[in-house]
């Protein structure tokens, strides 16, 4: 692997590689240690909000499918907004998961993020959803917005024009989340472009790691040439199964090869996900008692943290 890139090197996901070091013992549900045996710090809940705006905006991205983007732009949102915070979702896969998610229908949906992107005379207000969660707003999409990739080649700007259409919700929400698809295409440069802040979730299996050096060189090209802004918030290990060996290996050896870049709170395995997609909404309200919901409430004190400290 090319380690130009100035980010760590793609750590290998086997073990016996590593000398000497510590995997954290089976998963038994300690509050205080994390599944690598790092000491889980307290997030405290934050402050309430007196006024809102202007908006944090994050770009949940990973070329890699299947890792658990939508999932965590639906439940993090959800936790935030839980929290006081006024959250706005931004559906930019033509996929439209996020969408079908919070129990939208894309077929049904006469505006989209498409109109927005590529008709002047739509404006945000035309194209935003109200979702059932209170404080949550949704601008969704469907496959149109397949059709954006190739008609923004011949823009003015192309690479800058999502950043230009949510300039105006800047003012309105405290957070801004991007659900990506999963391609380092022009769509996800123009997520990465408008984002003050990138998540990356990692299913935690074999293979996990592979492509991370390639989207951490892409997140840097983006850094250097479109938006100086731009950091990495943190890594996301999801879909943990802390029963397997092989689950705290790979957990492991993400902690060894980007420390502290990786988010204390992991979200476990649960087909408690699966059920409150088909059910069109978040687990936090789904399941509000789980685990699941749990560790998203403890991801959003600790992507606050983050993006607020001084
Ligand atoms: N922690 C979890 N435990 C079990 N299943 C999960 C978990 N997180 C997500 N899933 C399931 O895994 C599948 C993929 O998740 P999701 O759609 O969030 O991934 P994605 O990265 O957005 O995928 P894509 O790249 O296709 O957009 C979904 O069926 C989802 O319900
Ligand atoms: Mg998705």
């Amino acid at each position: 692997m090319n380690d130009s890139t100035g980010g760590p090197q793609e750590p290998s996901l086997f073990g016996d590689e590593v000398p000497g070091r510590r995997l954290a013992p089976v998963d038994g549900g300690d509050d205080t240690v994390g599944p690598t045996g790092r000491p889980m710090p307290h997030f405290s809940q934050p402050p309430p909000l007196t006024t809102h705006g202007s908006a944090t905006v994050i770009a949940m991205c990973n070329q890699k499918g299947g890792v658990g983007k939508t999932t965590t732009t639906i439940n993090l949102g959800a936790a935030l907004a839980e929290l006081g915070r006024k959250v706005l979702l931004v559906d930019f896969d033509p996929q439209g998961s996020l969408s079908v998610g919070l129990g939208f229908n894309p077929h049904e949906l006469d505006l989209t993020v498409y109109n927005l992107l590529m008709q002047r005379d739509v404006t945000l207000t035309d194209v935003i959803c109200k979702t059932d969660v209170d404080g949550m707003d949704l601008v969704p999409s469907n496959i149109d917005l397949s059709a954006a990739e190739v008609q923004l080649v011949n823009e003015v700007a192309r690479e800058q024009t999502l950043s230009r259409v949510l300039a105006p919700a800047l003012a309105n929400y405290d957070v801004i989340l991007i659900d990506c698809q999963p391609s380092l295409g022009l769509l996800t440069i123009n997520s990465l472009t408008a984002s003050d802040g990138v998540i990356v979730p990692l299913e935690c299996e074999y293979f996990a790691l592979r492509g991370v050096a390639l989207l951490k060189d892409t997140i840097d090209r983006v850094t250097e040439r479109l938006n100086p802004r731009l950091q990495i918030i943190g890594l996301l290990g999801t879909m943990y199964d802390g029963r397997t060996l092989h689950g705290r290996e790979v957990m492991q050896t993400l902690v060894d090869g980007w420390g502290e870049t990786v988010f204390h709170t992991v979200i476990r395995r649960t087909v408690k996900f699966s059920d409150s997609t088909v059910a069109g909404e978040p687990i936090l309200s789904y399941a509000s008692t789980s685990t699941a919901a749990a560790s998203y409430r403890q991801l959003a004190r600790e992507v606050w943290a983050r993006c607020h400290a001084v």
